[in-house]
């Protein structure tokens, strides 16, 4: 990988000039959503993002780690307090897989598909991954939003158990992309969501499943079971026709779903 350092001033200058988001470059951190987290909790209001060179606690979904070497990827998060419906907050992960896998995809020439509910995929392998915690209030609005996006921009050596799943734009496609630009690119992409709207996104969510139409397994708790991923509510859950004919409908939380 060239040189690829990442800079806030960079960043900021391929910013639209009229969005005044609080941003943070750290070399090495935790966790970029913790840091998100821990704002949020002191009571930062402003929308935060917070970019990492590297990361020794990345963290994925369903307890898993994210792994975040320096130098070679992308580790944003974004804090922000929503103003979109309650009900609406299920769907920012979808929503900024879409802009995610839209920006990537013009930046590199490459199609990326999205395989539910928060990978994006190059060629089959995971370059992507998104992690989207909320925190309720008593009155079940939401007080906070952390949006973490991890990419693998950039990354040539991966440990043996990720070796088959996982990849990196410059590995899978030869081009080597900016940090800088990816990260403005992508906030400008998901900024309509810190102004408190939602744009339509799920046709080209359903368009870019790498699932759809294929046979699936799907891990729930400590049991397992194979069906074919038959479609994408409009609410972003996963409905699954087992072999008798029965349907089950799939909601992000613990669940994880895999091409047979
Ligand atoms: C997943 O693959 O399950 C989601 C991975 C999300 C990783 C990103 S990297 C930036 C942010 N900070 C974290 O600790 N996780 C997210």
């Amino acid at each position: 990988m060239q040189n690829n350092t990442l800079s806030l001033s960079q960043i900021r200058g391929l910013l639209d000039p009229g969005e005044s988001f609080r941003l943070e470059v750290h070399g090495s951190i935790d966790s970029t959503n913790n840091r998100a987290k821990a704002l949020a909790l002191d009571g930062v209001s402003d929308v935060t993002v917070i970019v990492a060179d590297r990361q020794t606690a990345g963290r994925g979904r369903m307890g898993r780690s994210f792994l975040s070497p320096p130098g070679s990827g992308l580790y944003l998060s974004v804090l922000f307090r929503p103003t979109i419906a309650p009900e609406l907050i299920a769907q920012i992960t979808p929503f900024a897989a879409v802009a995610a896998a839209e920006v990537i995809e013009r930046l590199s020439g490459m199609p990326v598909g999205i395989k539910w509910v928060n990978d994006l995929q190059m060629n089959g392998k995971k370059i992507c991954g998104i992690l989207t915690e909320a925190q309720f209030g008593a009155s079940g609005q939401p007080d906070f939003v952390v949006l973490g996006i991890g990419i693998n921009v950039g990354q040539r050596e991966w440990p043996p158990e990720l070796c088959e799943l996982a990849g990196s734009i410059e590995e899978l496609c030869g081009t080597c992309l900016s940090r800088n630009l990816l990260a403005a690119e992508l906030l400008t992409a998901l900024t309509p969501l810190f102004h408190g709207t939602l744009p339509t996104f799920l046709p080209e969510y359903r368009a870019r499943s790498v699932l759809l139409e294929k046979p699936v397994t799907v891990w729930q708790g400590d049991g397992h079971y194979d069906g074919v991923a038959t479609a994408i509510e409009d609410d972003g859950a996963l409905v699954v026709t087992l072999p008798g004919g029965a349907q089950r409908i799939l909601h992000a939380g613990e669940v994880s779903v895999r091409l047979r």
